[in-house]
C-alpha cells in the first residue's frame, strides 16, 4: 500500500511517501480502506517535534482516516464489514491507503453524510461539542471565540449561535472574517492587528464577555480580562496557536472572580471522543459544517502541512489516498 512515513521530526519534508506491505488487523481491530484523511493542526506540532510522537520512528504518520471497513481482526463484530467509518488511530498509521484501528475507535458515518465531510468534521466538531458542554452556556450570554475561522473555531461559532448566544469572533484578515460571519458571528475582530483586544471594548460598548474560548493562548488573554464578566466569566483554554498556553497567574483570575478551565490532556481527550458520534450526527442533520479548502493526493502530505503552517487554508485540508 501507499503510505506517508515520518522519518524524523522536523520540517514538512520529513513526511515521505513510501510503498509498504499491507497491514493486517490484529485481534479487536478493523482494517479501513481510507478515502479521506484529515490533516489536523495538532499533527503539524507532532511532526515538528513540539508534541511527542507516540512510537519509534520511522512510522506511518496520522491520527484519523475515513473510509470503508474491508477486513476484521479476531473477535470483531462481523456487522462492521463494509461499514463507512471515521477511525481514530493511536496517534500513528492514518496517512495510508489501509489503516488498522481498534474497533472501539471507529465512529459510524450516518447516511446522508459524505465520507469527506465526515473526515473534515469529526475532530473539530467533537472538540467544539465538548467545549460547549463544559461552558454551560445560557441564552443571552456573550461569547468570544478566538480564531473563529479555524476548524474548531468555526464549529464553536455555529453551535453558540444556534443556542441563542451572541458570538464575537476573531480571525486573521478580512477573508477569514467573512468565513466567521458566514458561520454566525455577530462581530469579528482581526487578531492579526496588535490592538484587537482594545477594539473588543468598542464592540461590547459597556457590556462584557461571559465565556472566552481561548485557542490562541500566550499573552493574548491578559488584555481581555477586564472585558470578562466579573464573578461569572469562564475562560476555556484549549489551544495555544501563539506557541504557549495562556500566560495568566492565579491573581489575575481571583481578583476578578473568573474561572479558567484547562481543556487539553488525556482526560480531556476522553471527553472529546465521547462526542464523535454526536458531531457526525449534527453534520448529517445540517446543524454543523466545516468548509473544505482542499483535497490533495496522499503523496502531497508535506504540502498539506505547509499550507496549515502558512495559515493559508480556508477550511479543512484532506488527503485522498
Ligand atoms: N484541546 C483540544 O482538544 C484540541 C483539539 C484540536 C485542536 N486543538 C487546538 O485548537 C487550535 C485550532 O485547531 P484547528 O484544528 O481548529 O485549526 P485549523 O483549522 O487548522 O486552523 C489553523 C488556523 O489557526 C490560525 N492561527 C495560526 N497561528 C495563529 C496564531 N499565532 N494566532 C492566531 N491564530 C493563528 C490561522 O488562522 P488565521 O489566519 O485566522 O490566523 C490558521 O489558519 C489549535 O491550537 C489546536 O492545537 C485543541
Amino acid at each position: 500500500m501507499r503510505a506517508i512515513v515520518m522519518t524524523t521530526t522536523g520540517a514538512p519534508e520529513v513526511l515521505a511517501p513510501r510503498d509498504l506491505d499491507d497491514p493486517a488487523p490484529a485481534a479487536g481491530q478493523v482494517l479501513v480502506r481510507a478515502s479521506a484523511v484529515p490533516v489536523l493542526y495538532p499533527e503539524t506540532k507532532v511532526r515538528a517535534g513540539a508534541f511527542p510522537f507516540p512510537a519509534p520512528l520511522p512510522a506511518v504518520f496520522g491520527f484519523q482516516a475515513a473510509g470503508t471497513i474491508v477486513d476484521l481482526g479476531a473477535g470483531v463484530d462481523p456487522a462492521l464489514l463494509g461499514a463507512r467509518v471515521v477511525a481514530a488511530t493511536s496517534g500513528f498509521g492514518a496517512y495510508a491507503e489501509l489503516v488498522a484501528a481498534d474497533q472501539d475507535s471507529v465512529t459510524l458515518i450516518p447516511d446522508g453524510l459524505g465520507t469527506e465531510a465526515a473526515a473534515a468534521i469529526q475532530m473539530p466538531g467533537s472538540v467544539a461539542l465538548a467545549l460547549i458542554a463544559t461552558a454551560a452556556l445560557t441564552p443571552g450570554e456573550t461569547v468570544l471565540v478566538e480564531a473563529g475561522a479555524t476548524g474548531v473555531g468555526s464549529c464553536l461559532v455555529q453551535l453558540c449561535a444556534a443556542r441563542g448566544v451572541r458570538v464575537i469572533a476573531t480571525a486573521g484578515g478580512p477573508e477569514k472574517a467573512t468565513l466567521a460571519r458566514a458561520h454566525g458571528a455577530a462581530a469579528v475582530l482581526d487578531h492579526a492587528t496588535p490592538d484587537w483586544a482594545d477594539r473588543l471594548g468598542e464592540v461590547l460598548s459597556g457590556g462584557t464577555v461571559d465565556v472566552v474560548f481561548d485557542s490562541i493562548g500566550g499573552e493574548s488573554l491578559t488584555p481581555l480580562l477586564d472585558h470578562v464578566t466579573p464573578l461569572r466569566g469562564r475562560i476555556l483554554s484549549y489551544g495555544w496557536l501563539a506557541g504557549a498556553p495562556a500566560q495568566l497567574g492565579a491573581a489575575d483570575l481571583i481578583l476578578r472572580g473568573l474561572t479558567l478551565t484547562g481543556c487539553a490532556g488525556a482526560a480531556w481527550l476522553g471527553t472529546v471522543a465521547a462526542q464523535r458520534s454526536a458531531a457526525l450526527d449534527a453534520a448529517a442533520r445540517g446543524l454543523l459544517s466545516v468548509d473544505i479548502d482542499a483535497t490533495l493526493p496522499l503523496d502531497a502530505a508535506a504540502e498539506a502541512h505547509r499550507k496549515l503552517e502558512d495559515r493559508a487554508a480556508f477550511g479543512a485540508v484532506l488527503l485522498r489516498p
